[in-house]
């Protein structure tokens, strides 16, 4: 475990993406976008960008979901967002607080999407609406 936890520090160092913690209640110890390692994240149109997240969850988690936003030109919009539970890679549920779990999830970029700018907002959320994780950082899509 003790390794584990070295050697995930070690990865998140070399490959972070610099993102805003927008208010977890768990303690996140890297967050890694695919091939964005200074936002805004430039995307290209149809991809999947792999979202992962090591945290550790500020208390017991027995259910986790994902919720998007992207918020564009001033509104609001929910963004089809992946499972919860199933996207923990390392670890399973229930989540206890005094563990680090990784969270792998792929962020959907459809053919249909406009080319545009947006901040999106990525929250992991909890079988008590507490946001485990909250991540924010700006895309843009090519
Ligand atoms: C995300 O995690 C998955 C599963 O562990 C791994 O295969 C993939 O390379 C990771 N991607 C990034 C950008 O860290």
């Amino acid at each position: 475990m003790m390794h584990q936890a070295i050697l995930l520090c070690i990865l998140g160092i070399t490959s972070a993406t610099i993102v805003q913690d927008c208010g977890s209640v768990g303690t996140i110890v890297s967050s890694d976008i695919e091939d964005c390692e200074l936002p805004p994240c430039l995307v290209t149109r149809p991809n999947n960008y792999d979202v992962n997240i090591t945290f550790t969850p500020g208390n017991e988690v027995t259910e986790l979901r994902t919720e998007i936003d992207a918020y564009i030109g001033g509104l609001h919009f929910p963004w089809p967002g992946p499972g919860g539970c199933d996207l923990i890679v390392e670890g399973s549920c229930p989540l206890h607080t005094n563990e680090l779990y990784k969270y792998h999830a792929a962020m959907p970029v459809l053919a249909e999407y406009p080319a545009l700018s947006a901040v999106v907002t990525w929250m992991v959320i909890d079988q008590d609406d507490r946001h485990q994780v909250c991540i924010a950082f700006p895309i843009t899509i090519v």
